[in-house]
């Protein structure tokens, strides 16, 4: 049996017949707003909450609002940090061309703290803009890949942002190298915009193929596994 990682979001870990496999890089796409990570928070904190110890990476948005916004769902990232089970790096995008300071950081922080669960908030921060030459970023892109898989003892969460219309996640090699990959995205239902998540692949194990109704509530992701939609 393949070991699993409990998500801490509710109803998610039913979609993948128990959590996703350990070890598993897996790549969270979609677009703004979409609750990516939110759902990154709840999940290195279900993790801390059990005592392992969770890195989250934020390359965008400022460690002290992203605290502030997670406490906002009842998840004290503070707190987790304070007792050494969290460590939350903020390191900005760095000019194109100097990408790889940032893998160095990186890859630091995974043999220094050793996580067992990962979050890159988005990554595909870092694989934007590396080169206007495709294979250069695609050889890029493949040594960062690469590189989070040999942590064999951590289960990273790579989130992908998508612009609206876009059918592909990254350069393209993300969704061949990775794992896994999660998507959430809207549904209009009528006038009502609404959320959705589908799981289109994961290594390991089976998994559901429906779009399955997403919430954001007071408690953050809410996931009702016995609601699939048609789009
Ligand atoms: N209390 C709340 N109740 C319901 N929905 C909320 C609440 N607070 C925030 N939201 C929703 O959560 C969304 C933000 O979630 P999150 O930051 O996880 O998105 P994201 O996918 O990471 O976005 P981005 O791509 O911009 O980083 C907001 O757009 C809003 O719709
Ligand atoms: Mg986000």
């Amino acid at each position: 049996m393949t070991e699993r990682v409990p998500s801490g979001v509710p109803g998610f870990d039913s979609l993948l017949d128990g959590g996703i496999p350990a070890g598993n890089v897996v790549l969270l796409a979609g677009r703004a707003g979409t609750g990516k990570s939110i759902f990154c928070a709840q999940y290195l904190s279900h993790g801390s909450k059990l005592g392992e110890k969770t890195l989250y990476v934020s390359l965008v948005e400022d460690k002290g609002r992203f605290i502030r916004n997670m406490k906002r769902f009842g998840l004290d990232l503070d707190d987790m940090e304070a007792k050494g089970l969290m460590k939350i790096l903020n390191i900005p995008i760095p000019p194109a061309g100097q990408q790889n300071t940032v893998v160095e950081q990186i890859a630091k922080a995974f043999d220094e703290f050793k996580p067992s669960r990962a979050v890159l908030d988005p990554f595909s921060a870092l694989t934007i803009s590396i080169s206007s030459n495709k294979s250069d970023s695609q050889a890029f892109v493949h040594s960062l890949l690469s590189n989070l898989s040999s942590h064999e003892y951590c289960t990273t969460i790579l989130v992908c942002e998508v612009g609206a219309g876009a059918d592909q996640i990254g350069t393209g090699i993300e969704e061949y190298m990775a794992d896994g990959i999660v998507v959430f995205y809207y549904l209009m239902r009528g006038k009502a915009k609404i959320k959705a998540v589908e799981i289109r692949k994961m290594r390991g194990t089976k998994h559901s193929n429906q779009a399955i109704l997403l919430e954001i509530t007071e408690e953050g992701i809410v996931i009702d596994p016995d609601i699939e939609l048609t789009s």
